[in-house]
């Protein structure tokens, strides 16, 4: 009889990093930091698409991904999970209203790594052939709905109805591109849906030069059983999130992406999973939705600017809010994280921060609203105004000094950086914070405690 434990024993870990507020937490660079760290080789991306906006900043070199897992970044392998959507390439479309940044799909964003001296190629990345297809049709639809009353501040990358189409049983694959006789099938329950298109054989073509392109860059197969390979050769695998957990389809609809922060749909065994949690002390978010403590009266211009907040994807400037533990205490439902990670510590040295550490919907203290309808403005249906909420227990953090941009060693931080972190680590219900960042470089990173040590295990 074998037991659970020396099952266990053989298989790699994996490593889950995931936003516990509303994305661009700098998730990225504490996914670079445990790469450069540990030696680990192997990352998987398992939700989103182009929504997802990872910077990274390698020996003072700054890359912007999509879907590009970071390990392709340090020579790596890389894949891309069942769960995902690909916008195959620029779409002839114009960008959405507000976004300043030129909308690209996979294959540019593939080419402009390469052409920066990145190697991606079949060795380094993998893509399973259930990836959905962004096509063109699927793009008008958002572009209209955006343009409409139904806008929600969308990335512009035709998510929402792509998994729309996974969820209707009527999506394109990267396999279907592989293969004209798929690919005219899938089309077919397409035009079911939609009714005949002008444009059938330019797309048929389109995508078939497109996936014939994909296996050069990439290795089509099953992400679960190439993981399953990974990890019985004891190997580590990084799972690297890509949008907030408050960003979650389940929540606040319709200002939600379209997929799940966790579990990661279609990877197999999930057994050896440690999750870390990330966020930023001063929480952001883009596009439409309630953000209760959000800053509108001059101190978000000035703190957006000090902490250069603009989206990575979109270009758009993004909204700002004072620290909220309520938000991470309600990803700790979500989720479930062993432990937490506080990013963008440095531009905060000097201020003077509060935050709200609780809220009331209509006179009753509540940990977090039952659904987005609780904090709508009755007045204004389309307009969030959270009239009936009130936040409550306002704290103060202590003032940042000292040594803390670009320190690497605990023993070299200033005192006050702890003093934060501890202030802010009694209101995340005994989830505990384990590192900071200190710095935009992957390498600018402060270990709080030893992650080996804390977790028995080798990365
Ligand atoms: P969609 O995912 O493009 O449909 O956008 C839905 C909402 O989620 C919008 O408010 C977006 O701004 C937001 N969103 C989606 N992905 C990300 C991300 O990676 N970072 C930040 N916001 C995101």
């Amino acid at each position: 009889m074998r037991r659970i434990k020396q099952t266990l024993g053989k298989l790699g870990a994996i490593l889950a990093v995931l936003d516990t507020q509303w994305g661009d937490c700098g998730k990225a660079a504490v996914v670079g930091y445990l790469l450069e760290r540990y030696g680990i080789k192997y990352c998987v991306r398992f939700q989103g698409g182009r929504n997802a906006g990872h910077t990274l900043v390698i020996g003072g070199v700054k890359y912007i991904t999509h879907l590009i897992p970071a390990s392709v970044l340090y020579g790596g392998v890389g894949a891309i999970g069942p769960f995902c959507v690909i916008l195959p390439e620029a779409p002839r479309l114009a960008g959405p209203a507000g976004h300043s940044k030129k909308r690209i799909g996979f294959k540019e964003e593939v080419q402009d790594l390469q052409a920066r001296g990145v190697t991606v190629n079949p060795d380094h990345l993998v893509i399973d052939p259930n990836v959905a297809i962004t096509i063109g049709l699927l793009l008008q639809n958002e572009a209209a709905r955006e343009a409409g009353t139904g806008k929600i501040g969308s990335t512009g990358n035709g998510i929402g109805d792509t998994y729309e189409a996974v969820a209707g049983k009527y999506r394109i694959t990267v396999g279907d591109c592989l293969n004209r006789q798929r690919l005219e099938a899938a089309l077919q329950r397409v035009i079911a849906k939609f009714g005949e298109m002008a444009d059938r054989e330019e797309v048929i073509t389109s995508l078939l030069v497109w996936g014939q392109w994909l296996l050069t860059v990439a290795t089509i197969r099953p992400v679960n059983t190439w993981m399953h390979e990974i990890q019985n050769t004891g190997a580590t695998i990084i799972l690297e999130g890509a949008q907030g957990a408050h960003l979650d389809v389940l929540y606040d609809q319709p200002f939600a992406t379209s997929s799940h922060i966790w579990p990661p749909v279609g990877l197999g065994n999930l057994q050896n999973v440690v999750v870390i949690g990330v966020l930023k002390a001063v929480p952001t978010r883009v596009g439409d939705g309630p953000f209760p403590t959000e800053l509108n009266n001059g101190e978000d211009v000035r703190l957006r600017q000090l902490l250069g907040e603009f989206g990575s994807t979109t270009g758009r400037p993004r909204r700002i809010g004072l620290p909220f533990p309520p938000s991470v205490r309600e990803s700790i439902r979500r989720f479930g994280p062993h432990c937490l990670v506080v990013t963008k510590l440095d531009p905060l040295v000097g201020e003077r921060l509060c935050g709200w550490n609780g809220m009331m919907i209509d006179g009753q203290s509540v940990e977090w609203w039952p659904s987005v309808w609780d904090v709508w403005d009755r007045e204004q249906p389309g307009q969030i105004k959270l009239e009936r909420l009130v936040l409550t227990h306002r704290f103060d953090l202590p003032v940042l000094r000292g040594n803390i941009g670009g320190v690497t060693e605990l023993d070299q931080l200033d005192r006050s950086a702890l003093a934060f972190l501890d202030q802010l680590e009694t209101r995340f219900d005994g989830v505990p914070i384990w590192g900071a960042k200190t710095g935009p470089d992957s390498a600018h990173f402060v270990q709080l405690w030893d992650l080996e040590e804390e977790l028995g295990i080798q990365l």
